[in-house]
Order: structure tokens, then C-alpha cells, then sequence
């Protein structure tokens, strides 16, 4: 059972008025907020041990360097990695995603194919687009059904010998929908595919065990999990981390330099060119510490009632359709009322307080498959509440009797 009340007070955005109402924050897909020790531990930072990593024999430049490889240790752990040298640390999961994609792009060749699918957000679109475009591999889409789920059986027929990377969402940020990405993983290795998974809506509801997923890339960002933006982790396995070229040159990431010939740097650091986000890295150690604390488990069955709740309070209103009705989903909640532009209601809720993401979710083939131009959608964390929902269903029906 969670503390509800003690939790929300963690969390001092939580009592910011936002026109004039109290806020209420259902765009946490887009971004979490930040609990007041993560706040702290970013001016503590700055404060005390500011300095450069793995350069200086300084004494704060090795106290930097100790806390930044402590919270790559953290994150090793609470992914279950078997090396810390598995954990790249990046800019984000787009960034992960590139640097996969980017090394994909040089190892594939014409014939060969990369499977996506059709839930993916564009980060895992575009840069595989790319990466088709540069080696004359062929892009192929894992299909959906109306509900928002994968269509496992066209997966089966689609994946084959030439499939040589199936990139796959964990859990989809439009739709909730929580994949079956073990299934995934094991069919695609009996081929011989790599697999990429994206992790950035999964890892604020769920704690992902790398070895027994035996996923050979996952890619999540920082600000999802509580932790600042700009920072986020690429896992890969270390036999496909050696294969892959670097993605970035520049300092930290070079064993020797001349201008004839450079060789890299041992793993991380041959992915991690230049000065990283000091603070983003050591913090997320701090976020990761905050969440488990929480406790996963804690989190999942309170989402999940959020979920339940919202959803049948949602469908209370009429003309109200939600899209993803997966019975595997996570707390989002995507809706539309029939009639009514998707923006218009976001604009009105938004004048009482409440804040949810409208648009297409940088997800416009789902948006292409429903034929509509975007949803309304609302997306629960563990810090809101049942009376938030009502909050938002009031609000709801406040821009329906205003728009229809
Ligand atoms: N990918 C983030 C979202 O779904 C930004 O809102």
C-alpha cells in the first residue's frame, strides 16, 4: 500500500495552481515530475563536487568521477545487467535509438531487413528509416488490431533469416499497450535478429531484468523515471556493444590518437565522446534510489487501479471512445469525443487546471490507423489520485457541453 499523501508531498510542483486551479498532472508519458530529493541532489552537485570525470588527478574530479560510475553501478542493478560497462550512458532514448541505429546502418547490406512496429513512436521510426536508406536494407512493420495490440501471427510470418534487428516498444506512449516483448526477444533470436527494445514508457511503471529478458539493447531516458532531462541509458549487451562502431568521435571515447589512425576506448566509454551530463547521470542514481523506495510492485497495482478507475469514469461520458483497450496496458488513456477536435479539449481542461498531452504522440501511423487526427491523453503516475481523475472527468465533460 502506498502513502499517498506522503508521496504527493514529495513532490512540490504537486501544489502549483496552474490558471488560477490546483494543478493536475495527467502528462506523465510526456515527462514525470520531480520528488524533492532529486531536486536537491542536482544543486548538491553543483555545489559540492562539481568538476570534470576521468580527467583530472584532482580530488573533486575524482569524487565526480566516483559518483558518476556509482550511478552507472545503480543503474547496472536495477536493470539487472551483468556488466557496468553494459550501461552507455546518453542524451535519451532518441539518442540511444540513433547510436543503435547509426552502427546498424554500416553492418547491414541490401537483402537484409529491420522489423519495427506499427506502434512505434517515430524515435524508433526515423532512425531506422535512416539507416535502411544508407545500407538498402528493407524497413518491415509488425501490423496492429483495433484494439492496439500487436498482430503476434504476422510477426511470425515477418520474421525470417534476412531479419537482421527487430526494434520493438515495450510499452506504447499513445496507446498503454505493454507488449510481449520475451516473446519477441526469443522468436527473433531463434533467427539470429538482434533486438532493440524501447523502454522509455515501460521503465516508469516497470523494472526491466536485462538477463532474463535477454534483450540485446534497451533504451530509456531519465526524465520519464523521475530523473532530469538530457540524460538517459542505452543498454546493450557487450558482445554487440564491441560490434557496433562508435557512433560520436571526439575526447574520452579514444584509446590513442595520431593523424594516421585512432583506436577506441574500451566500453562505456568508447559511446561516451566528450563531456556527458555529469549531473543527469549522477542524479538518475537518485531517481532509480527514490522509485525503488517506492517500490515497483507498489507502483503497478496503484497505476493499474488509476487505470481502472479512469477508465470507467471516462466511458461514463457519452460519445467518449478510448484507443488502446489492450486488457495488457499501462496507465495512458488516449481518447476522443466524437465531434470534437482532440486540441479544443486539451485547451479547455488546461484553463481548469489539468494538464494532459493532445496531438498525435509523434506517433502518426496509430493516428493513421484510427483515421483521426490525434487523441486526448491522459497519462497516470504514481503520485496522482482517484479525485484528480474526477477532477478531470468534470473537466471533461465542461469542454464537451462547451464544444458540442
Ligand atoms: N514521448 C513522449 C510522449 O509520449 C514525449 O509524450
Amino acid at each position: 500500500m502506498l502513502d499517498i499523501k506522503a508521496i504527493r508531498n514529495d513532490f512540490p510542483i504537486l501544489d502549483e495552481k496552474v490558471n488560477g486551479k490546483p494543478l493536475v498532472y495527467f502528462d506523465n508519458a510526456a515527462t514525470a515530475q520531480k520528488p524533492q530529493v532529486v531536486i536537491d541532489a542536482i544543486a548538491e552537485y553543483y555545489e559540492t563536487i562539481n568538476a570534470n570525470i576521468h580527467r583530472g588527478v584532482h580530488t573533486l574530479s575524482q569524487l565526480a568521477t566516483d559518483a558518476y560510475e556509482i550511478a552507472r553501478k545503480k543503474v547496472q542493478h536495477h536493470i539487472n545487467a551483468k556488466e557496468d560497462r553494459e550501461v552507455i550512458f546518453t542524451a535519451g532514448t532518441t539518442f540511444g535509438i540513433n547510436l543503435v541505429a547509426s552502427g546498424f546502418a554500416r553492418l547491414l547490406k541490401e537483402g537484409d531487413e529491420v522489423l519495427i512496429s506499427a506502434m512505434e513512436h517515430h524515435s524508433n521510426i526515423v532512425p531506422w528509416q535512416f539507416a535502411c536508406e544508407q545500407s538498402g536494407a528493407t524497413l518491415k512493420v509488425i501490423p496492429m488490431n483495433e484494439k492496439g495490440e500487436l498482430v503476434m501471427e504476422e510477426f511470425d510470418k515477418l520474421i525470417n533469416e534476412k531479419t537482421k534487428i527487430v526494434a520493438v516498444t515495450h510499452i506504447s506512449n499513445a496507446l498503454g499497450t505493454i507488449n510481449p516483448i520475451k516473446r519477441i526477444i526469443d522468436k527473433a533470436h531463434e533467427y539470429g535478429a538482434a533486438v532493440l527494445i524501447d523502454g522509455a514508457q515501460a521503465t516508469p511503471h516497470v523494472k526491466p531484468d536485462m538477463q532474463a529478458l535477454d534483450c540485446d539493447f534497451y533504451v530509456f531516458s531519465a526524465h520519464k523515471i523521475c530523473g532530469p532531462t538530457g540524460t538517459g541509458v542505452l543498454y546493450g549487451k557487450e558482445e554487440w556493444l564491441n560490434k557496433l562502431p562508435p557512433y560520436q568521435g571526439g575526447g574520452e571515447m579514444i584509446k590513442t590518437v595520431t593523424f594516421d589512425k585512432t583506436t577506441f576506448a574500451c566500453l562505456p566509454h568508447k559511446f561516451e565522446a566528450g563531456t556527458p551530463n555529469i549531473a543527469g547521470g549522477i542524479v538518475l542514481g537518485c531517481a532509480i534510489d527514490y522509485l525503488n523506495s517506492v517500490g515497483f510492485d507498489n507502483i503497478v497495482a496503484y497505476e493499474q487501479e488509476l487505470l481502472d478507475y479512469g477508465t470507467k469514469r471516462l466511458l461514463e461520458i457519452e460519445g467518449l471512445k478510448i484507443y488502446g483497450t489492450s486488457d495488457d496496458k499501462a496507465s495512458v488513456i488516449s481518447f476522443n469525443i466524437e465531434g470534437i477536435h482532440p486540441y479544443d479539449i486539451g485547451v479547455i481542461v488546461d484553463k481548469l487546471g489539468v494538464a494532459v498531452r493532445t496531438g498525435h504522440h509523434c506517433t502518426q501511423p496509430i493516428m493513421d490507423f484510427y483515421g483521426i487526427p490525434g487523441t486526448v491523453r491522459a497519462s497516470f503516475s504514481f503520485y496522482n489520485t482517484k479525485e484528480e481523475i474526477d477532477t478531470l472527468v468534470e473537466a471533461v465533460k465542461k469542454a464537451k457541453s462547451m464544444l458540442s
